[in-house]
């Protein structure tokens, strides 16, 4: 796909991830739909990306508000599922409501990202939704019962859409990155000295990459694991 001028929905796109991708879209001329929860993050995003990219205020696990924003948004080419929180620890220590809100961030967030915007992506000659998990969407690990379980929920949602949609223009791509230098732990109130994981900038190169083949490639899943570093978990 050539990225210039395609309109590209990213979930989460104010903050770590999601920005640098951004950063990444717009230096290729695509127009960038910024979707947050945070008008403050959207309008220092949009100040530093310029006019080729739009910011809505919107939390992806509510649908009436979604299903608003994704009609104001329109015709879209690409949507990046990126959106998403970090919770750790035991089940047992785990409060309700941090488990119910990383369930709607993480799962919820995906799947109603997507219905809202399938209808333009499926009118689209050529689109591609890219669908943000982790490799602990691929292997359980210890304190991430509730993470895993979420990020699980993304690749059984992913492979299953792509053969709901395989005979579409749509392209369905699973993305399973491991630990990157953002502030998704520490939002969490579980820090991570994670300094030396990986760089945004350069993972959203891979992205970028990944969005560029042509249609009659599908790249089935990436899956991105950071080098072992003396801070890896
Ligand atoms: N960092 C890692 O090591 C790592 C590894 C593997 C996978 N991932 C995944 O990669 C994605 C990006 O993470 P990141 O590291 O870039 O974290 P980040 O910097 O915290 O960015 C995530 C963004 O998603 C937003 N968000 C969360 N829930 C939302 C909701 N319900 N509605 C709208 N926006 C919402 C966050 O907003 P708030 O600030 O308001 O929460 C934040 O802006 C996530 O899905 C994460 O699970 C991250």
């Amino acid at each position: 796909m050539n990225l210039a001028n395609k309109k590209i929905v990213i979930t989460g796109g104010a903050d770590g991830l999601g920005l640098a991708l951004s950063r990444a879209l717009v230096a290729q001329g695509a127009q960038v739909c910024i979707l947050s929860r945070d008008q403050q993050k959207i309008d220092t995003a949009i100040k530093e990306l310029g006019e080729k990219a739009q910011g809505f205020a919107v939390d992806v696990s509510q649908w009436q508000t979604l299903s608003e924003v994704a009609n104001t948004i329109g015709s879209v080419d690409v949507l990046i599922n990126n959106a998403g929180v970090w919770i750790e620890g035991l089940l047992l220590d785990h409060d309700v409501v941090a488990i119910e809100r990383a369930i709607d961030s993480n799962l919820k967030g995906v799947i109603f990202a997507t219905k809202a915007f399938l209808p333009t992506l499926s009118k689209a000659s050529e689109s591609h939704i890219i669908n943000i998990s982790s490799t602990s969407g691929l292997k359980g690990r210890n304190g991430q019962a509730v993470y895993a379980a979420t990020k699980f929920g993304v690749q059984g949602f992913t492979e299953s859409l792509k053969l709901d949609l395989e005979k579409t223009n749509i392209k369905v791509t699973g993305f399973y990155p491991g630990g990157m230098n953002t502030q998704l732990f520490a939002k969490a109130g579980t820090p991570k000295d994670n300094q030396d994981w990986m760089d945004t900038a350069k993972v959203a190169e891979i992205l970028v990459f990944m969005l560029e083949r042509d249609l009659s490639m599908v790249m089935d899943h990436v899956v991105l694991n950071k080098r072992q570093t003396k801070t890896s978990n």
